[in-house]
């Protein structure tokens, strides 16, 4: 008989009691609990989240999830790519202890009426475009943390102001969590790395570069004083682009997203790109250090 030693294995659990009962085992052997929420189609970027949140727990929990009601385009719910099987088979490999993945009716009941203030972060930028996104993100983020109740969670920078809200939620529901915020991991031409990759044409991955290089001109030319003029350079490349479809382009301060004016002192800011191109949504950002 073989004996398989260092065997790849990913505990999946579907529902929350089946994991629940698994984690009070785990808590009661003094273990921490390191949680990445995901929707799945899982790349490098997802996986570098997994590796990042090692140093902070001893079981790492990945959740796959696509989440309706974080969607505003049902077109884009439809299509969200859904490779299951290949996604256990990468987290096997990255050595993923559990993977929860439940059923829509497992994680939403009959009555889900319920709204969190999340003040202006829930209007500007991704909130502008896509009103009601950080309701359902919240919403299916707090139900995870209630569920799990894990020690650290682990959140990319890819989806920054998706951070932010994530903080102030914990914030505001005095939830007991350390937060991680895990850099954007990048295709070698600079590309964040994304589920929705996969849905570009080859012109339009092409095309899809020039984020990329707006982000890099704000790193290489943003002073005290000309954020303004760098805005309109940028926003030019990006038109220069035919077929894209500028949503924003904004230089904001790193704490609240608030929008910043040439007069703004910020030693660091971030900067953040949306567009569509080929009817696929991309965001980017870059956090700079200003230079006098
Ligand atoms: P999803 O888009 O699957 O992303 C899951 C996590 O991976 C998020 O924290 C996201 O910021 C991170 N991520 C994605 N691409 C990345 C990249 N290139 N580099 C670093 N991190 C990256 O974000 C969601 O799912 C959902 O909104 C979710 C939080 C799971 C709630 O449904």
């Amino acid at each position: 008989m073989a004996v398989f030693f260092n065997e790849l294995a990913v505990l999946i659990f579907y529902k929350k009691r089946d994991l629940q009962n698994h984690l009070l085992h785990l808590r009661k052997e003094g273990k921490r609990i390191g949680l990445i929420p995901t929707m799945g189609a899982l790349h490098v970027g997802h996986l570098t989240l997994l590796e990042y949140i090692k140093e902070y727990c001893d079981v790492r929990l990945c959740s796959i999830f696509v989440n309706p009601t974080q969607f505003n385009n049902a077109e884009d719910l439809e299509k969200y790519p859904r490779p299951i099987e290949r996604d256990i088979d990468n987290l096997k490999q990255a050595g993923c202890d559990l993977l929860f993945m439940p059923e829509v009716s497992e994680m939403y009941g009959e009555n889900e009426e319920w709204y969190i203030e999340l003040g202006e972060l829930d209007s500007i930028l991704e909130g502008a475009f896509r009103p009601g996104h950080f309701q359902g993100v919240t919403q299916i983020v707090s139900k995870l943390f209630d569920i799990v109740k894990p020690d650290v969670a682990c959140f990319g920078q890819k989806d920054y102001q998706q951070y932010l809200v994530i903080e102030k939620m914990t914030r505001l529901l005095e939830i007991p969590i350390e937060l991680k915020l895990c850099p954007t991991v990048r295709e070698t031409d600079g590309l964040a790395m994304s589920s929705r990759n996969v849905r570009l044409t080859e012109k339009g991955r092409a095309q899809a570069l020039i984020i990329y290089k707006g982000l890099i001109y704000f790193q290489q030319h943003i002073e005290h004083g000309n954020f303004e003029r760098c805005k309109i350079k940028v926003i030019e490349m990006l038109e220069s682009v035919p077929d894209l479809k500028l949503e924003y382009v904004e230089i904001c301060d790193l704490n609240s997203l608030e929008s910043l004016t040439d007069n703004a002192t910020n030693e660091t800011v971030i900067a953040l790109i949306a567009v569509w191109i080929d009817g696929v949504r991309l965001i980017d950002n870059m956090i700079i250090h200003v230079e006098n």
